[in-house]
């Protein structure tokens, strides 16, 4: 259901010269398969999941989701194939700050057209263990607490494909747990494909297949340790 190939990404340096990030000959997840994504500081984790987003522009290549090239899609295009197909877990969240959690969760969902399912918000934040702070504004809310409700509003629109950076990083070892757990039984029941983020070996070995990124990115080299 995601086919990059021969991706290309860099980024211009303020002297002029092109520092190249991305440079991946292929790479592909089923439908429904659940991946994680690994690999030291800065080899470029986040700037393939913005890339496959469609958030950030590559320079060369194609990233094909269910069919569809985004590459090539004008930007309103992409914008909307996004907020239909695509669910994100930013690494800093991104949570807008004058709505409260459960709004925040649903806002998610008006963004495709459809009418917002209050219901499966609620069940969404019951379940990372927010049901006692519906009503909270982020400013409110703890930051572990504020990375469950971006986990929360991910899986809001049911997505083909969820793009998750990091989820577990602010949380403690229980939360932690039950975000991976919500993730893996949402994404498993509604067949959603997950490309997730992690530096935990404890979140990883728990999923079937693990990526290194310095393995498929061709600009960082093979040489990199773990
Ligand atoms: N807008 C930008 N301009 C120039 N360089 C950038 C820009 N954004 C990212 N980079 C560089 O690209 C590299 C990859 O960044 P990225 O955020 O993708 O790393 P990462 O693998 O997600 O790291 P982390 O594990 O720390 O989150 C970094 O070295 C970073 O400095
Ligand atoms: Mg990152």
């Amino acid at each position: 259901m995601l086919h990059l190939e021969n991706v290309r990404k860099s980024y211009r340096e303020p002297n002029g010269d092109d520092l190249p990030i991305l440079d991946i000959e292929s790479f592909s997840l089923a439908a429904g398969e659940q991946v994680v994504l690994r690999g030291r500081s800065g080899c470029g984790k986040t700037t393939l999941l913005n890339s496959i987003a469609g958030l950030t522009t590559v320079d060369a290549g194609s990233i094909a989701i269910k069919g569809t090239d985004i590459v090539k899609l004008p930007e309103v295009v992409r914008d909307r194939f996004r907020a239909r197909f695509i669910g994100f877990v930013f690494q800093t969240f991104n949570l807008l700050p004058a709505f409260t959690a459960i709004e925040n969760v649903l806002l998610g969902m008006s963004f495709t057209g459809q009418r917002p399912d209050v219901a499966r918000g609620e069940k969404l934040l019951h379940s990372v263990g927010l049901g006692h702070r519906l009503t909270h504004k982020p400013a409110a809310l703890s930051v572990g607490e504020q990375q469950r409700v971006a986990v929360a509003r991910a899986l809001a629109n049911k997505p083909a494909l969820l793009l998750a950076d990091e989820p577990t990083a602010n949380v403690d070892p229980a939360h932690q747990q039950q975000v991976i757990d919500l993730l893996r039984e949402a994404c498993d029941r509604e067949e959603i494909a997950m490309l997730l983020v992690t530096h935990s070996s404890e979140v990883a070995e728990q999923f079937p297949r693990v990526e290194y990124l310095e393995k498929i990115n061709r600009a960082v080299g093979l040489a990199v340790a773990h």
